[in-house]
């Protein structure tokens, strides 16, 4: 079968596509998928560059890609027709999912051992155009739950800025911010994504045009915010600690933030962490059906243009999500 792999770290030309991959054998409590399209983020070129802390340890050669949608081919032996079935992951079933942080193999391969726990069927029937969005989906939901549920402490009425809204988990925590109950949320990005940061129901502050901090306090009437979701970090940590009202606080997205400057100033700063689960994927799966979660995918690219498809990434202007099709 044809797999990614890279031996390796460095930069997108390590990753390379091999056409004799072994078809894995799936543990006892494994599913065996034919994997449709894998879902790109920015922590896949943070592990082949070596730069993430999860690249630390990691045997190489070594597979890339965290999520991805496909259809359940087999199992192990630990996962007979009943407990399939109990599950909703019976042979010929639409899944979508991600490997667990402690499970380093890849997904951009045409198919995969992974455990059921990291998994979920599809629900209802979707059209064939829709699968890629479902790929890109899982990492993205579960760090949006992850950061507004879990870390971030919304509460109803209060007003929250958020970097980098046309991003892929930017995408998610809009909605997810608004259900949570806020009153206003603000979110920066490229004039060229205004539109999308609207249409998801927040108010765009196009940071290439104007000084945003002058644009938060001009929407807050001087008070600043309650929360600031930073899904940026770099240029935009720093200078958000000053547009937070009184006992506001930060959540930083990128694993390796740097929180000591909001916590020097007594400020509440935190770093989510993803908590994976079949609970919150099904939570996703509902929200994406419901049209609750309107997700993007920007670009799907074949599976030999991987290497393209990172440099993209790592530009850090990706609108929703990049996608690879494992099949093309
Ligand atoms: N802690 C965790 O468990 C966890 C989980 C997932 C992701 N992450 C991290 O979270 C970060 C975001 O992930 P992602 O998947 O959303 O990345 P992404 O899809 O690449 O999105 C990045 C977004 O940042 C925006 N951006 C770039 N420069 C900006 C600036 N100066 N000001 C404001 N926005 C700016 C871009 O929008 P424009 O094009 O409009 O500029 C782009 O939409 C990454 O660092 C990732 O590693 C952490």
């Amino acid at each position: 079968m044809r797999e990614i792999r890279f031996d390796r770290f460095g930069g997108p030309e390590v990753l390379t596509l091999h056409s004799d991959a072994a078809v894995p054998a799936p543990a006892p409590d494994e599913v065996l998928v034919q994997v449709a399209f894998a879902g790109l983020n920015p922590l896949d070129f943070k592990i082949r560059d070596g730069s993430s802390g999860r690249a630390t340890d990691l045997e190489l050669p070594a597979g890339t890609g965290r999520e991805m949608s496909g259809v359940v081919i087999g199992a192990g032996s630990g996962l007979d027709e009943a407990e399939l079935g109990s599950r909703g992951l019976t042979v010929g079933t639409r899944v979508f999912g991600m490997r667990s942080t402690d499970d380093r193999r890849g997904v951009a391969a045409e198919v995969i051992a992974i455990s059921a726990d990291d998994l979920a069927p599809i629900p209802g029937e979707i059209p064939e155009e829709n699968l890629p969005r479902w790929a890109g989906l899982s990492l993205v939901g579960l760090t949006a739950i992850a950061t507004v549920r879990d870390t971030a402490g919304i509460e109803e009425g209060e007003t929250v800025l958020i970097h980098g809204g046309a991003g892929g988990v930017g995408q998610l925590l809009i909605p997810m911010a608004l259900e949570a109950g806020a009153k206003t949320v603000l979110a920066t990005g490229r004039s060229a994504n205004s539109e999308r940061i609207r249409e998801l129901g927040a108010t765009p502050i196009s940071y290439d045009e104007r000084d945003w901090t002058a644009e938060v306090q001009r929407l807050t009437d001087g008070r600043g915010v309650d929360v600031v979701l930073d899904t940026h970090y770099h240029s935009t940590f720093l200078p958000s600690l000053d547009q937070l009202a009184g006992g506001g606080r930060i959540v930083a997205l990128p694993s390796l933030a740097d929180l000591s400057p909001a916590l020097q100033r007594g400020i509440e700063a935190r770093i989510p962490t993803i908590v994976p689960g079949r609970d919150r994927l099904d939570r996703l799966a509902q929200g994406i059906r419901a049209g609750r979660y309107p997700l993007e995918v920007s670009e799907v690219l074949p599976l030999g243009e991987i290497a393209q498809a990172h440099r993209r990434l790592e530009e850090g202007h990706t609108r929703g999500k990049l996608v690879l099709d494992v099949r093309a």
